[in-house]
């Protein structure tokens, strides 16, 4: 019996402007080959005042989901029909799935992030304090992401107090965590009793690769988890001297796959390749 023939690709991808030097095709294709799906995924040029006719266009080709990039993730809202709880409360989407006719906004980046702590180092955030460097999107979606997931106590330490106070607030207002903002204007001191250390901001990130955050290093203990949302370089010096005093530490790279790890299920409904989307960032980044 000749099966019927179906020629047709699915389409995802990422709008972005720029998004030339965007690596995400690289993980997702590695994934679609590997399970052998007629999917593609498609690096696009979109310039701010053309979002609403690129989502037209999305909408028109049937495409199965997009990513948002800079400078789209808070102006897509505008053309979503839903938006996914946690998402709505970062006020930022990063992945667009659809659900028949309709598109639903979602932000993986947090929710990668709880991904690699859980499986990459066992740490459950619930009951957890954490610290957060950074008040930006990424420590955004994981304070919200941490706070959902039941950490108890989140310290954001930022140096433009204004960021720093608004996302403390956010949490407190509308999580059940118990969030605080320490400004950031000398080297931090790293209070005793802390489980959990993220460096959310781009301290380290490619070309400033010998930079790291102000604190105090020597605060840091085998008891407690480093992490860094840097994916590129993965070992920074924040991480590289986190782990020299005996702590776990955990890369951005292990979040950069985790986020479209869970892009990759929200699209096609599978189970994504996570060693093999692994394997092709690691060779981009090196
Ligand atoms: N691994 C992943 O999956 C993933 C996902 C998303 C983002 N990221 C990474 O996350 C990093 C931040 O991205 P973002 O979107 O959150 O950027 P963003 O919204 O621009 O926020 C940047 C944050 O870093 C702080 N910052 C930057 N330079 C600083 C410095 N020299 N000293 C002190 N604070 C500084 C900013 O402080 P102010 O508020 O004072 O300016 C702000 O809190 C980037 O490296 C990005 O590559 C990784």
């Amino acid at each position: 019996m000749t099966q019927e023939a179906n020629y047709k690709a699915e389409l995802v991808g990422v709008f972005g402007h720029p998004v030339a030097e965007n690596p995400t095709i690289v993980m997702q294709e590695a994934a679609f080959q590997a399970m052998n799906l007629n999917w593609r995924y498609l690096t696009i040029e979109v310039y701010p005042q053309d979002l609403a006719d690129a989502f037209k266009g999305l909408r028109a080709m049937n495409m199965r989901g997009i990513n948002l990039t800079i400078p789209h993730k808070v102006e897509v809202l505008k053309y979503l029909d839903e938006i996914a709880p946690d998402a709505a409360l970062m006020g930022a989407v990063n992945t667009v799935r659809r659900e028949g006719d309709r598109l639903i906004g979602e932000n993986t980046d947090g929710k990668g992030f709880i991904r690699s702590l859980q499986q990459d180092v066992g740490i459950d955030p619930a009951g957890k304090k954490f610290v957060i460097l950074g008040a930006g999107g990424a420590a955004r979606a994981i304070g919200v992401e941490a706070a959902l997931a039941g950490a108890q106590q989140i310290t954001i330490v930022n140096r433009t107090p204004e960021r720093g106070q608004a996302l403390a607030a956010l949490l407190n207002d509308k999580t059940a965590t118990s969030a605080s903002f320490v400004a950031w204007n000398s080297e931090y001191a790293i209070p005793a009793g802390v489980d959990v250390l993220v460096n959310a901001t781009s301290i380290g990130l490619f070309p400033n690769v010998t930079e790291k955050p102000d604190i105090d290093f020597a605060a840091i203990s085998p008891a407690m988890t480093v992490c860094d949302v840097v994916p590129n370089p993965p070992q920074t010096p924040f991480l590289l001297e986190a782990a020299a005093r005996g702590a776990a530490t955990l890369d951005g790279l292990g979040m950069l796959v985790y986020q479209g790890a869970i892009g990759f299920t929200m699209w096609t409904g599978l189970e994504a390749p996570v060693a093999v989307m692994h394997q092709a960032l690691q060779a981009v980044f090196g």
